[in-house]
């Protein structure tokens, strides 16, 4: 078993911002409207007041970048490049999200270099299961196929990562998990960490937006539909259960929203799944 090493308290500055309020109330369980649980990249492009949704992902703390917290132990460069760790046996995790800059506007070819224990909470520090580094869309947009990391002495359940825009410097940061009781124990959580987790029972769907400390000018991207053929659309409100296409492949909605760009299956598998 590792030692926990990362146990030691290392991040200054956790001082609450707007959105983290939200993020500490799952934390810590509170009761919250269905409509916001598990699914921050809903309530962050969603409009205010119940208008209509923004036209691209939105980040809403733009001044607040994500913080970094202490590398630990068990990092090691030169993993291999891939969105997918099928290294072992655990509950199946999809993590995704956008990485913004300042001016919320989304980062394209970001690095991201992940890192996490196996299920039995052990690292593999001779070779490179569950490590994996990847880069963000055009459109900022990532997403990593994973499990869900097994707990060791010392810590709560948590991934690790470094994120990096091109020419910019490295963010080592940590993601860690809602309603995990070690939330309340270990010294190194912060709430402002936690993604949102959808839990099927058999896999777990989470969400984590980034924001760098990088000058912008405003979104880039645009209101075009990207091609991908297929009868889904832009706009459209879909109910939990519908059916689609897009890209030549038939998805089902998980969850009732109103689509937009970006969202589009399989860029969005907190709200559809293949069919
Ligand atoms: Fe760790």
């Amino acid at each position: 078993m590792d030692v926990p090493t990362e146990a030691t308290p290392g991040d200054g500055g956790r001082g609450l911002g707007r959105r983290p309020v939200l993020r500490a109330a799952l934390a810590a369980g509170v009761a919250l409207p269905v409509a916001l649980m598990g699914v921050p990249a809903l309530a962050r492009t969603v409009g205010e007041a119940g208008g209509a949704p923004e036209p691209t992902p939105r980040c809403d703390d733009g001044d607040d970048p994500t913080p970094p917290q202490m590398e630990g132990p068990y990092f090691k460069p030169n993993s291999p490049r891939r969105t997918a760790m099928p290294d072992g046996p655990g509950t199946r995790l999809t993590v995704s999200g956008y990485v913004f800059g300042l001016a919320c506007q989304p980062l394209a070819g970001v690095l991201l270099d992940f890192w996490q224990a196996d299920a039995n909470g052990v690292y593999d520090n001779t070779g490179f299961r569950f490590r994996g580094h990847q880069f963000t869309d055009a459109r900022g947009a990532f997403t990593l196929s994973t499990i869900v990391p097994g707990l060791y002495p010392g810590r709560t359940r948590h991934l690790h990562v470094k994120v990096q825009a091109p020419g910019r410097p490295v963010l080592t940061t940590q993601l860690y998990f809602p309603n995990e009781p070690r939330n309340n124990t270990d010294a190194l959580f912060d709430p402002r960490l936690l993604m949102t987790v959808q839990d099927s029972g058999t896999s777990r769907t989470a969400a984590f937006d980034f924001v760098l400390a990088v000058p912008g000018t405003g979104p880039t991207t645009t209101t075009t539909s990207r091609p991908g053929g297929g009868t889904w659309a832009a706009g459209v409100d879909y109910a939990a259960g519908a059916r689609v296409t897009h890209g030549g492949a038939a998805y089902a909605c998980r969850q009732a929203h109103r689509a937009q760009v970006g969202w589009e299956p399989p860029n969005a598998p907190a709200l559809w799944s293949a069919a």
